[in-house]
């Protein structure tokens, strides 16, 4: 499994603790940066890692800023992209196991890497169950097509 990974400023330390969590599982790393604690602009990193996923350099992504929000919603608008913002294990593992979501993302603000590391862990470790989840996942698809569904009960 490959992962891609990208943050703000605000999460660089947070990131690169992940990193190293991710290695010690064993798993292949995508760094998409941000590189330094020097300030900079979220949207640029969750659109890399969006963008990684989406064109399969990578099976899921992980983005982090300070609240995990500007940039989970920036991954998210890359199509394809299914983010979730979360901030509990429950949570990362429904992103996975009913929404399918391809990318996890927190906040370094709001989590500490403990937590980090067992919300990850718990969206890793768990696969998508599809059946009725699948409709809905795909009706999430429709819409990135620019299909109205408002009509669908
Ligand atoms: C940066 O100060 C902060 O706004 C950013 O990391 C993130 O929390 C935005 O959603």
């Amino acid at each position: 499994m490959k992962i891609a990974i990208g943050s703000d400023h605000a999460a660089y330390e947070l990131k690169e603790i992940i990193i190293q969590h991710l290695k010690d599982r064993g798993i292949e790393v995508l760094d998409l940066g941000t590189h330094s604690p020097e300030r900079t602009h979220y949207p640029v990193y969750g659109q890399r890692v969006g963008k990684a996923v989406a064109n399969g350099d990578a099976d899921l992504g992980i983005t982090i800023c300070g609240t995990g929000i500007g940039i989970g919603i920036s991954a998210g608008k890359v199509k394809g992209i299914r983010a979730a913002i979360v901030s509990d294990t429950y949570s990362a593992r429904m992103a996975r196991q009913h929404n399918n979501a391809n990318v996890l993302s927190f906040g370094a603000r709001v989590v500490g890497p403990g937590l980090a590391e067992d919300i990850v862990d718990s969206f890793l470790d768990h696969e998508f169950e599809g059946g009725r989840h699948a409709t809905r996942v795909d009706l999430i698809a429709d819409i990135d097509a620019g299909e109205d569904i408002t009509e669908m009960s």
